[in-house]
């Protein structure tokens, strides 16, 4: 059973859509960890944090990482930006580190046309100085998560999709 290929990185990377280029261009199904907390929960993640603070958002995102581990196979799994840290990320897959410059990550959202809504919807996005400070402290972390990295910065999704096809040697799908 081939193994999930886990996708981490800072907050607007773009780890969602290049799970879902991932997946139209594999035929592997994808599942997104933020998307399964809303859904158990029936909250918004900004909720969450708002009404139970960042520690009961983490647990949750265990209890998530548990699950993917007994349930989820020969997926392809996108993650919330601090997700990395749970304590079994290592059984989940293959992780692959999406990189880009803070900077990269805030042009490209603030030339989004949703770029407000983004920025809104990410309780960790609202203060720039914060959000630098928590990206340096991210950055030798994800790393030392990761199997691999992947530099994302001014390349398309399409482009980052057939990159990681390529590193990993993964099979691409012929269109049903
Ligand atoms: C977080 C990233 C968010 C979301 C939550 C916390 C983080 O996901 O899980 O707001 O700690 O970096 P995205 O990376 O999809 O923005």
């Amino acid at each position: 059973m081939p193994k999930n290929i886990i996708l981490i990185g800072f907050m607007g990377v773009g780890k969602g859509r290049t799970a879902r280029a991932l997946s139209d261009q594999t035929g592997m199904y994808t599942v997104d960890t933020d998307d399964l907390i809303e859904t158990m929960t029936k909250m918004k993640i900004r909720n969450i944090f708002k009404q139970y603070g960042e520690p009961s958002f983490r647990g949750l995102e265990q209890k998530t990482a548990h699950w993917l581990e007994k349930h989820v196979r020969a997926s392809i799994v996108s993650t919330g930006g601090g997700f990395f840290m749970v304590g079994n990320i290592k059984k989940l897959g293959r992780i692959v580190y999406l990189h880009s410059s803070l900077e990269g990550i805030l042009d490209r959202i603030s030339q989004h046309p949703k770029g407000k809504k983004k920025i809104k919807k990410r309780p960790l996005l609202q203060d720039l100085k914060k959000a630098r400070a928590l990206y340096e402290t991210r950055l030798p972390l994800y790393r030392g998560a990761a199997d691999y990295e992947i530099k994302v910065e001014s390349m398309d999704i399409e482009a980052v999709a057939a990159e990681i096809i390529s590193r990993l040697a993964l099979k691409r799908a012929s269109k049903p």
